[in-house]
Order: structure tokens, then sequence, then C-alpha cells
């Protein structure tokens, strides 16, 4: 069910996030998991820190639903991956597909929209899918870390987040992994032996839809493979919202 507003108040939001910077990722995870259960939802693109939120709430036995948002434009590899990530933590995660097939898409507002219109794109195949999903949740657990791109700096770990402006809903987003580093990600991954994405390994360091992602160099910021050519950083699920408390 869906964030009612007297289930919290922005003043609680606000203690809450200033009691989180200084918690360990589990009690974090466990805070959402005794307060909220399975109304609280994993959210994951199959990148570094997500598996390391995911590593640590299976880790503790909280069973989060777990959803991707499957534009069907991934690539095989992160296809593949899904499926290893789901026999290595023993869970199943809903893949979240677009109203449209990338081909009635295509019949209707033109071939590879993401060339002239990478925004609506990103709304149809991402954005709607999510605002449909949160619907249905009190929480969205997200592994946004503030390093990995500036519009992300002021990322904190719980945000009252206005999802659906149209219709005024709020949802709590909860990024417990604001503060690691890239460094501390891949640290633990590898400690852990959790599978991922093997593009990593060929200088893909953000992977999101094939027609958008690229290779970056050691110098790049690490999104800057994401919408060469297009004044573009966000897809728009952290930021169409804008507005948070
Ligand atoms: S994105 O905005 O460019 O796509 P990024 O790939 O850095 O985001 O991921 C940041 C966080 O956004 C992820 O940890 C995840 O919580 C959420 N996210 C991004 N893409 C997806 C996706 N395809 N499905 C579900 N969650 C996603
Ligand atoms: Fe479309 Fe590219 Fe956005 Fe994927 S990342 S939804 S292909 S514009």
């Amino acid at each position: 069910m869906l964030l009612q507003p007297h289930e919290i108040q922005p003043d609680e939001v606000r203690s809450l996030n200033a009691e989180f910077v200084d918690a360990p990722l589990s009690e974090v995870l466990r805070w959402a998991w005794d307060r909220f259960g399975t109304r609280a939802a994993v959210g994951t693109s199959f990148q570094g820190a997500g598996l390391v939120m995911l590593h640590h709430a299976v880790e503790a036995g909280f069973r989060f639903p777990v959803f991707t948002l499957d534009t069907q434009l991934l690539f095989p590899e992160t296809y593949e991956l899904k499926q290893k990530l789901e026999q290595f933590f023993g869970i199943e995660i809903e893949a979240l597909v677009p109203e449209q097939s990338p081909e009635a898409q295509a019949a209707e507002l033109g071939p590879e929209l993401w060339k002239s219109r990478p925004d609506t794109c990103c709304t149809l195949r991402k954005v709607m899918p999510l605002q449909r999903k949160l619907e249905n949740l009190a929480v969205w657990m997200t592994g946004v870390r503030r390093q990995q791109a500036s519009t992300r700096e002021q990322a904190q770990i719980l945000e009252l987040y206005h999802f659906d402006v149209l219709r005024d809903r709020y949802i709590l987003k909860l990024n417990p992994m604001v503060l690691w580093s890239r460094e501390q990600v891949w640290e633990h991954i590898r400690r852990h032996q959790i599978p991922y994405n093997v593009l990593q390994d060929r200088g893909y360091r953000s992977i999101g839809c094939m027609p958008c992602t690229r290779a970056t160099a050691g110098g790049e910021d690490e999104r800057a493979g994401r919408w060469t050519g297009f004044d573009k950083a966000e897809c728009g699920i952290h930021t169409f919202l804008g507005e948070s408390i």
C-alpha cells in the first residue's frame, strides 16, 4: 500500500536521516524492514551499490521485494546477470516492462527514439513503469551514491519524495549507499564473490540501455558513458519528481 501522509512527518524524516548518517548499512535496512516490511522494495539496475545493499538485506533475512526496470533495451550481459543474481541470492527479481514494446514504440513515435528524444524514451520506458510500481509501495530503496555524479551530490539517505506531482503522491526514498565510495562497493563485491556485470571488466562503469551506454576512459566521470552526445545526465527516475522535503 502507498505511503499514507499520517505515517511519517517531514520532521521525523529529517531526524532519521541524521541518525542514519552514522549507522551501519544493516541498521538502516533493519529500520525499513521493521517498520515497513514488504512495503519497502529494492529497485536495482544490478550495478555495484545495489548489489551490496541486496547482499546485506539477504544476509540479515530481510526479504524485501526486488524489481528492475526492464526497458527491453538492456545488454544481453545484463539479462544474464539478472539470472545469476537470482540464483546467488535465492530471490526473484521482478522485471517491470513499459506499456509498449520497442517495436510498438517505433511504429508510433518513430525508430530509435533515443537518438532524437531520449527524455521521452526514458519517460516511457523507465519513469512511467517506476511510477506505476511506486503506487503500491511505501519505501523505494535505491543504490544511488553521491560520488556518482554532480547531480547526486545532494542525495540524502532518507528522503520524502514527490514521485507523482500530478496526483500529489509521496513515497519514502531510501538511499542507504549515498556515502559509499566506488572502491568500498567493489571491495565488498570482490570479497563476497557477488556476481557482477561482465561489461564492468570491459570499461563500462555505469551500465544502462544498450543504445545509450558506452565504455569510459579512466579519467572520465563514471557516468560519462551514458547518453553521449546529449546534454543529459539522468534518465529521470531520480530527478523528474524534483521536489523533496
Ligand atoms: S540511472 O538513473 O542512470 O539509470 P544508475 O544506473 O546510476 O541510475 O542507478 C542508480 C540507482 O537507480 C540504482 O541503484 C537503482 O536503485 C536505480 N535504478 C537505475 N536504473 C534502474 C533500473 N533499470 N531498474 C531499477 N532501478 C534502477
Ligand atoms: Fe531509451 Fe536510452 Fe532512456 Fe533506455 S536510456 S529508455 S534507450 S533513451
